[in-house]
């Protein structure tokens, strides 16, 4: 796979995580000031949509069970999530927030998801 457009920077609130589907995989989006970060948008806990919980410091906080992990490496920095999740590079170029989820950043598995 390669680059692909998947969202507007305008379109992302900072601080808010959104969700977006990009050739079937679920990804959690972040805007943080002028660059976006991405990682898998499935809790490795219990596969819950992270997009749903809330940025907390670099992290997404999993609104089930409230496991953070990191938006760069994507490992869980608190239980009971114990396995990091996969995280993505990211291109923003202009308006155009591009990633590949064919090369994650990370060596984490894919998570199970709906
Ligand atoms: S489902 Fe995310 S911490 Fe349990």
């Amino acid at each position: 796979m390669s680059m692909r457009e998947v969202a507007n920077l305008s379109d992302l609130k900072p601080d808010e995580p959104t969700r977006v589907d990009v050739d079937g995989v679920p990804v959690c989006l972040v805007r943080v000031g002028d660059g976006v970060k991405a990682v898998h948008d499935t809790c490795s806990h219990q596969q819950w949509s992270l997009s749903e919980g809330m940025v907390w410091a670099n992290g997404v906080e999993c609104s089930l069970h409230g496991s953070t992990f990191d938006l760069d490496s994507g490992k869980p920095s608190s239980l009971p999530a114990i396995k990091a999740i996969p995280t993505f590079a990211v291109e923003v170029d202009g308006e155009s927030v591009r990633i590949d989820v064919g090369a994650p950043t990370n060596d984490a598995p894919f998570p199970d998801h709906d």
